[in-house]
């Protein structure tokens, strides 16, 4: 079952305690849950647009395409290269940026097959990415938030999972327990290669994101998973393109290009990298 337990106002930092169905903070903040059971902690206030992160239409083109389990491998690359001795019960995990809640949800069902079982919670800045999640799995915590002001106490989660997201170092650090693991997740240099020789008249070289701004963390190891996939229609590759920033960047000539294909043959190149929090020195 969500739990939605121990977490924090989003105005205030004080506790929330359930009410039947709100959360509520001692200064009388009130945030309720919706129909489908999460909890949108993301006060106006904090909000840089009306409808910030991924639209409704990023979110069912990512949901339709990961449904086709194109990036399983992915899931399983995850949990072979979760560190062992940290794969165990009650592992408290959030899935900072998790969009439509694929990975949370798989991740879950194969642990539950090796007889673990953790405390999963899901938050994304996207509504319509959170209202999907909470249809998806009612077994995890959802929460609308933002990565840049995480609406839990410190060291609430002993490993946080940010892939293909934005990462906001300090936070993570913030809620993470002593030891705690981060997982980045991105892509490599040959990712979708094959599409992107089509969108763009010229491939930049690649570059390696977020190797700035990690005092808090120390690499633990460092992976990469490449293989290759192909879809059979046109629906399919719109679904990808759609998903991901490539539909923005693009040019009109490279979309256009891309409408023509009843097939393609893509590869898959994905970068993992593990942290663990670095030990905080008490200097009495
Ligand atoms: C490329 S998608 C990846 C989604 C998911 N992790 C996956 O791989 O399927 C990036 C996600 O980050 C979310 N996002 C953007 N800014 C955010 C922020 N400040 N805090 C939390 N999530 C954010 C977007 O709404 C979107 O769902
Ligand atoms: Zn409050």
């Amino acid at each position: 079952m969500s739990t939605l337990e121990n977490l924090s106002c989003p105005i205030d930092a004080t506790p929330l305690s359930r009410d039947e169905r709100s959360l509520k903070c001692e200064h009388g903040h009130v945030y309720d849950l919706a129909k489908t059971g999460y909890i949108n902690l993301l006060p106006v206030q904090n909000k840089r647009s009306k409808d910030p992160g991924d639209s409704k239409e990023m979110v069912a083109a990512r949901q339709a395409f990961l449904n086709q389990q194109h990036y399983f491998p992915i899931v399983n690359k995850i949990l072979s290269s979760w560190p062992k001795s940290d794969l165990v019960n009650g592992t408290r995990i959030l899935d900072a940026g998790c969009g439509e809640g694929y990975y949370l949800n798989a991740i879950g069902g194969a642990l539950a097959e090796q007889n673990i079982a953790m405390e999963r919670t899901g938050l994304d800045i996207s509504k319509w990415a959170i209202t999907a999640a909470s249809k998806r799995d009612k077994s995890v915590s959802w929460l609308v938030g933002s990565n840049a002001s995480l609406p839990v106490p410190n060291a609430r989660f002993d490993a946080i999972l940010c892939l293909f997201g934005f990462p906001i170092f300090s936070e993570f650090s913030r809620v993470l327990s002593d030891k705690g693991l981060l997982l980045l997740v991105e892509s490599g240099p040959d990712h979708l290669i094959e599409l992107r020789k089509i969108l763009y008249p010229s491939i930049h070289d690649y570059k390696q994101t977020f190797s700035e701004g990690m005092a808090h963390f120390d690499l633990v190891s460092e992976q990469s998973e490449t293989y290759r996939f192909t879809l059979n229609s046109q629906t399919e590759i719109q679904q990808l393109l759609t998903m991901t920033p490539h539909i923005h960047k693009a040019s009109y000539d490279g979309r256009e290009a891309v409408k023509q294909l009843e097939s393609i043959n893509l590869t898959a190149d994905i970068k993992l990298r593990w942290y663990r929090k670095t030990k905080v020195v008490d200097y009495v």
